[in-house]
């Protein structure tokens, strides 16, 4: 079904995340049909180009970044007719007065901020002293959300002078994924779990977000926030919602976020002894076979930011007192995998003697990427007539299998998100409340190791992380699942 037709502006539309996901999303909502004929897209960047040139930077994109199926010239021909393009400058006139007549009355405003935090006010400003924002316009915006609490704040105060939280739409890219939104159905579309998902019956939660990729180009963003910015207090720090909130009263979007945020208020604070950090090295080999190390990377031989974290996190409350949530993403890890995991604790009493040393926990996968899917552990009956044997066998399902197309041709998350942005539906974005309350929980964790002028700890590009952060689980008497295609 197609959205309300929509003016959508691209700030910064000639950047790296426009390139990658911004047009590539627009244009496979386009060839789905759901991107309305005419609907407008804006290019606005400082590049001095016209909108020919913007088109061809967009059939670039598109070549670049869109998967052979969808590659049709005569969509991409009509798809590029909805652009157009303004060289503008952010801080300054130019372009502005340009922009505002190509902007339509009566269709959705969107105005996409994929630029550098530094440049929001400016352009918020901009956008209102030239009548250009409307009451019910739209931004859209991305991280970094600030670097720590007071930067957060200051961000929002910003936004909130031209804009009214319900015009506010901060990307979390991790909420736009298939399967993270999945979380929710498998919790509240079905009666067999929510009975079982407490701390009476979970022993322990894993969250792993494993790259194999290492901070490539990214060095000078990446050094000044490490992982603990990069991945936990935003994507890591929402899939913890998403599996630890209570049950929503409605899919509604204050009525999840209201559910997100008591969950981010009930974090305790983490010990430094319940985190560990790394960094990743590199290895010596001929031409190819030599990767270069974290420090090389950022080119900082001093650096101690981390680009692997672990750490062991307590939701205060009443469903969760006592059940740990540990949570671990690094870069350069022996695979590219996100999954949770719940474990669940061991039946109250075994009428099994045969099975003692067999048992297993059950134990419910929830893999986000790649080979999206649920396995369920459980605990049968070992075949044969040697007596009551126990095994474990997965209850596996893949998206894909279970589901035929629908299953591998899952949207991208950013396809996802900007269709959402101009349906106006939030529930997908964070709140103002939600980033503000993450940082709050977040820095004196990172004040905790900065003060110490503590070094990570090394670890080897391809490995699962850091030796300790084995030990992390290890002293609790627990074990992290293996990191595996
Ligand atoms: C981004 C981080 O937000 O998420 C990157 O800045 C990281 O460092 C990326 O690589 C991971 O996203 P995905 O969708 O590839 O899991």
């Amino acid at each position: 079904i197609p959205v309300d037709s929509f003016d959508l502006v691209i700030f910064g539309a000639t950047g790296d995340l426009a390139a990658r996901k911004v047009l590539p999303g627009l244009y496979r909502r386009f060839y789905s049909g759901q991107m309305p004929a005419d609907a407008r897209i804006i290019g606005a960047a400082r590049a001095d180009l016209d909108a020919a040139g913007f088109r061809d930077f967009a059939a670039r994109a598109i070549r670049d970044h869109v998967g052979p199926a969808k590659q049709d010239k005569a969509q991409i021909a009509a798809f590029l007719e909805a652009l157009d393009y303004v060289a503008l400058d952010a801080t300054g006139t130019q372009g502005w007065e340009e922009l505002a007549p190509k902007l339509r009355a009566g269709v959705v405003r969107a105005f996409y901020f994929s630029v550098a935090p530094a440049l929001f006010g400016d352009i918020a400003e901009r956008l209102h002293q030239h009548g250009i924002a409307t009451a019910d316009s739209r931004i859209v915006v991305e991280k970094p959300f600030g670097r720590d609490l007071e930067t957060a704040k200051a961000l929002n105060a910003t936004l909130a002078t031209h804009f009214a939280e319900s015009q506010i739409y901060r990307i979390d890219h991790y909420l736009g994924k298939e399967t993270v939104q999945n979380l929710m159905a498998v919790r509240f579309a079905n009666i067999l779990f929510e009975p079982l998902w407490n701390s009476q019956y979970v022993d322990h939660v894993q969250i792993t977000v494993a790259e194999t990729v290492g901070v490539g180009g990214r060095g000078s963003y990446y050094d000044k926030s490490g992982a603990m910015r990069d991945m936990v207090q935003n994507h890591l720090m929402q899939l913890l919602c998403l599996i630890a909130m209570e049950p929503p009263y409605h899919f509604d979007p204050d009525a999840v976020r209201d559910e997100k945020l008591k969950v981010i208020r009930a974090l305790q604070p983490v010990p430094q002894a319940d985190i560990v950090r790394g960094q990743y090295l590199g290895t010596r080999g001929r031409g190819k076979d030599s990767v270069s190390s974290y420090l090389e990377d950022v080119e900082n031989p001093d650096s101690r930011t981390e680009s692997y974290i672990a750490l062991k996190v307590h939701v205060a409350n009443w469903r969760w007192q006592g059940t740990p949530f540990y949570l671990r993403t690094g870069k350069r890890l022996r695979a590219r995998t996100s999954e949770i995991a719940i474990t669940f604790k061991q039946p109250p009493h075994s009428i099994f003697d045969d099975a003692a040393d067999t048992w297993q926990e059950n134990v419910l996968v929830i893999r986000l990427q790649p080979n999206e899917g649920m396995n369920l552990k459980v605990m049968i009956k070992e075949p044969g007539p040697g007596g009551m044997r126990l095994v474990q066998v997965p209850l596996d399902m893949s998206f894909a299998e279970a589901l035929g197309e629908e299953g591998t041709d899952i949207p991208d998350a950013y396809e996802r998100l900007i269709m959402d942005v101009i349906r106006g539906n939030q529930t997908l974005f964070m709140r103002g409340d939600e980033v503000e309350a993450a940082w709050a929980w977040a820095d004196p964790i990172i004040r905790g190791w900065e003060e110490r002028i503590e070094k990570p700890q090394a670890y080897d590009t391809g490995s699962s992380g850091p030796d300790d952060a084995l030990m992390l689980m290890h002293r609790d008497g627990r074990r992290w699942r293996s990191i595996h295609d």
